[in-house]
């Protein structure tokens, strides 16, 4: 992702060669804790590394950590956090079952979009996480998750209702909680993306 060239040990994301690293998440969670690539280390609280399943089939992936989670160090924990929990019960999910993550590890202030030399910085961390829980899915949450991880201009709408390739896991593109709060005549429509990867989930 992000034109940046693959760290050695994870270019094998998505084959079925067994993987090379032999680090655990929690290791690089606990190497990523300390991370200074980039300036936002200078004004984050926490770095927001991910939670849930680390066998998980399905990873979701938002943007960036807002307020609250810089504040509790993890992902989707404010209002948006709490209507993707409600989201995810409607297609018989709980946290326990995925994984949640971010395109990247600290807040921007005042919540901007991440900036590219921000987003390649952690992408140090973002391959070999994905690497390590070599997920069968990606859910992509909101434009900006999308156009990085997917390095595309395209718009989140045209980017919807088909499947995508990250390094050879399938993956799925569907609105971001806090637009759906913003914008509720949409869940509907997210409801059907969710209901796509259950299904694919739970046929094999
Ligand atoms: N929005 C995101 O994209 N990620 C979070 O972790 C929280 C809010």
């Amino acid at each position: 992702m992000w034109g940046q060239q693959p760290v050695q040990d994870t270019e094998i994301i998505g084959t079925d060669a067994a993987p090379l690293s032999l680090k655990t998440l929690d290791e690089l969670s606990q190497e990523a804790s300390t991370c200074r690539l980039c300036s936002l280390a200078n004004t984050r609280k926490t770095v927001v590394f991910g939670v849930g399943n680390p066998d998980a089939d399905l990873v979701f992936i938002g943007e960036a950590p807002g307020r609250d989670e810089d504040i509790k160090g993890e992902p989707f924990v404010g209002r948006a956090g709490q209507l993707l929990d409600r989201m995810l019960r409607a297609i018989e999910l709980d946290r326990e079952e995925i994984y949640i993550m971010n395109t990247i590890k600290c807040r921007p202030p005042n919540n901007r979009d991440p900036k590219p030399d921000e987003v390649q910085s952690c992408n140090l961390w973002f391959e070999q996480q994905l690497n390590i829980l070599q997920p069968k899915m990606i859910c992509l949450l909101g434009r900006v998750a999308a156009q990085t991880v997917l390095e595309t201009d395209a718009t989140l709408g045209s980017l919807r209702g088909r499947w995508h390739d990250y390094h050879g896991i399938p993956v799925r593109v569907t609105y971001h909680p806090a637009y759906l709060l913003r914008s509720p005549q949409q869940k509907q429509k997210s409801w059907q993306d969710l209901m796509v990867l259950s299904h694919r989930l739970r046929s094999g």
